[in-house]
């Protein structure tokens, strides 16, 4: 099995569910306590032993750049002010990983996103992960994915339980129950009605693929929306050769959407060491 080192950041979609908040700032720069989404995103899959980031941005996503380079002036006056945390957390960001960036000139949806990536990915394993997707665990969402592509070689994508009310919203599978507890996956439709949906479990965010997925994403049509769809690559894929679902472990915020992104601040906020119990002090007169 080839190793596994290289992950995707799609970030140049045009984050219409938070307008006007996204109008000139990158969705995955919004802030959950003190860090960007993107930040959350990249930890994640240093920890799961994925230390090749390649970055997929698009127009308008400059501070995603800035935000993961060296800010000498900023680390100077840190260190001068003897701020010494500050300047760990400022230093630390921006060495963190090597990052490629890649341009999407236009946004054709998130399989054509993966598919400007394939340059870089030269016939070997790859991670996508969406960072608008913030899942929180003690094992990071894509070292449980990682445990599956490590036992089986095959590609594997990471599922919620959502409420029928919610089904329209995302990729729901059909599977079949393997052993070991690996749900196999036969087919994937992307945001079906209610009615038409094979399930309840839907693809959040997290993926792995074994390489032949660049080559039939290549082939994809635009489908739903007028976009090249990642989720009818995965279908294509399914066809061909094994494609796991994993259960993910986690608490999971939609941070991409207001809703989500004030749950993640609030949930995270009131759990966070540093800030937890002030913030939970200042709200106790408003709840
Ligand atoms: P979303 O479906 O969340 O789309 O994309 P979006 O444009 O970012 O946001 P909304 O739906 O308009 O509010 C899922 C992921 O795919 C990336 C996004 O940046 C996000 O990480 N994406 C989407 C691209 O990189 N390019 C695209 O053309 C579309």
């Amino acid at each position: 099995m080839r190793p596994l080192r290289k992950i995707i950041f799609p970030a140049a979609g045009m984050g219409t569910r938070f307008l006007p908040a996204t109008k000139a700032s990158p969705k995955e720069m919004l802030t959950i306590v003190d860090k960007p989404l993107i930040q959350y995103g990249v930890e994640e899959a240093l920890a799961a032993g994925m230390d090749e980031i390649i970055m997929v941005t698009g127009r308008g996503k400059r501070a995603i750049e800035d935000h993961f380079d060296i800010s000498a002036e900023l680390e100077a006056n840190l260190k001068s002010a003897g701020k010494s945390k500050l300047y760990k957390a400022v230093s630390d960001v921006s060495r963190m990983a090597e990052v490629v960036y890649v341009r999407q000139k236009q946004a054709l949806g998130l399989g054509h996103a993966v598919l400007c990536a394939s340059p870089w990915i030269n016939d070997e394993p790859f991670g996508v992960s969406l960072a608008d997707e913030l899942i929180v665990h003690d094992k990071p969402a894509m070292r449980q994915l990682r445990d599956v592509y490590e036992a089986t070689g095959c590609s594997v994508v990471g599922l919620v339980q959502v409420p029928e009310s919610q089904v329209h919203r995302y990729g729901i599978v059909d599977f079949v129950a393997e052993e070991h507890g690996l749900l196999r996956l036969m087919n994937m439709v992307e945001k079906p009605a209610a009615e038409d949906a094979p399930s309840h479990l839907a693809i959040v965010g997290r993926y792995i693929f074994t390489p032949a997925l660049m080559t039939l994403l290549k082939d994809v049509k635009a489908g739903k929306g007028g976009e090249i769809q990642l989720t009818d690559a995965i279908a294509a894929l399914a066809r061909q050769e094994p494609v796991y679902g994993v259960l993910l472990e986690g608490q999971r915020f939609d941070a991409g959407t207001p809703e989500g992104f004030l749950q993640a601040n609030a949930i995270l906020g009131l759990q966070h060491p540093d800030y937890g119990d002030g913030f939970r002090q200042a709200l106790k007169g408003w709840l």
